[in-house]
């Protein structure tokens, strides 16, 4: 925050530095997650380093969202307050799209705290929960995309085809052993409803953020009616 104070940049680099490797650890979770509940394992590879491997993962992405946000809460360009962070849509600063980053973290904070307690609300009631992970990750992809300042960055591009690209081969493994036995609509329904949302998301970022002129779509408030400090309008 010291460093924000000399040059208010630099919480505006963090804020994408650490939003970025949030989603790339977040999209390692999901992954690390859906191979150990489809009970993956290789020699050398025990089941237990694959559930730990995903506990901490979790636990790493969560640090670094609190750096993200609170980088960008203290960021004096941006009116964002910490109340926008965990109550979705209420902010004045991109408000939906920040909204689906606060909606992405309550889902990440509930997963976490419900894993931790799991011996007291049993394995169905834990299990029942760990499905919202599957809403998690395309929210928070799509709160990267819809309030992030980098996707029309070509490597930043690369970096969300990396994580989706994991996503979908770690949920079309599932698809095809762990839920191989489950009733094929079930198997096709999941797999249809993962493409339709991936089309949709691919078509909405084509014609949104991937354009320019996207900040001011996506709810930039103008740069008078934002605080003094970094009202330059050098930041979108
Ligand atoms: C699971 C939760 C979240 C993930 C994975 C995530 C990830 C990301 C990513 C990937 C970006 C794009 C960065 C870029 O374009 O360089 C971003 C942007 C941003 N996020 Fe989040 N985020 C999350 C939650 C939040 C929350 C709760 C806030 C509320 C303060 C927030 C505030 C922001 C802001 C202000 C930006 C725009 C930075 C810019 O100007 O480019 N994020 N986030």
């Amino acid at each position: 925050m010291l460093l924000g104070a000399a040059n208010p940049k630099v919480l505006w680099y963090l804020t994408r530095g650490f939003g970025l490797v949030s989603l790339v650890l977040l999209s390692l979770t999901v992954a690390l997650g859906v191979a150990q509940l489809a009970r993956y394992a290789r020699p050398g590879l025990p089941r237990f380093v694959i559930s730990g491997l995903h506990r901490n993962a979790s636990l790493v992405a969560v640090g670094l969202l609190a750096v993200h946000i609170l980088t960008a809460v203290a960021d004096p360009f941006a009116p964002i307050a910490l109340v926008d962070a965990v109550v979705p849509f209420i902010g004045r600063y991109r408000p939906f799209w920040l909204g689906l980053g606060a909606l992405a973290f309550d889902l990440l904070v509930t997963l976490i705290v419900t894993s931790l307690i799991r011996q007291y609300i049993g394995h169905r009631g834990w299990r029942a929960v760990h499905w919202l992970a599957y809403g998690c990750w395309p929210v928070a992809l799509v709160h990267g995309l819809g309030t992030g300042s980098d996707a029309r960055i070509g490597w930043v591009q690369l970096l969300y085809l990396v994580c989706t690209a994991l996503v979908v081969a770690a949920l079309a493994w599932r698809l095809t052993t762990r839920w191989a036995r489950a009733p094929g609509s079930y198997r096709l329904t999941a797999a249809a409803s993962a493409a339709v949302l991936l089309l949709v998301v691919a078509v909405w970022a084509e014609q949104g953020p991937l354009r320019a002129g996207w900040a001011r779509r996506a709810g930039t408030p103008p740069v008078s009616t934002i605080p003094a400090v970094g009202a330059t309008g050098s930041h979108p």
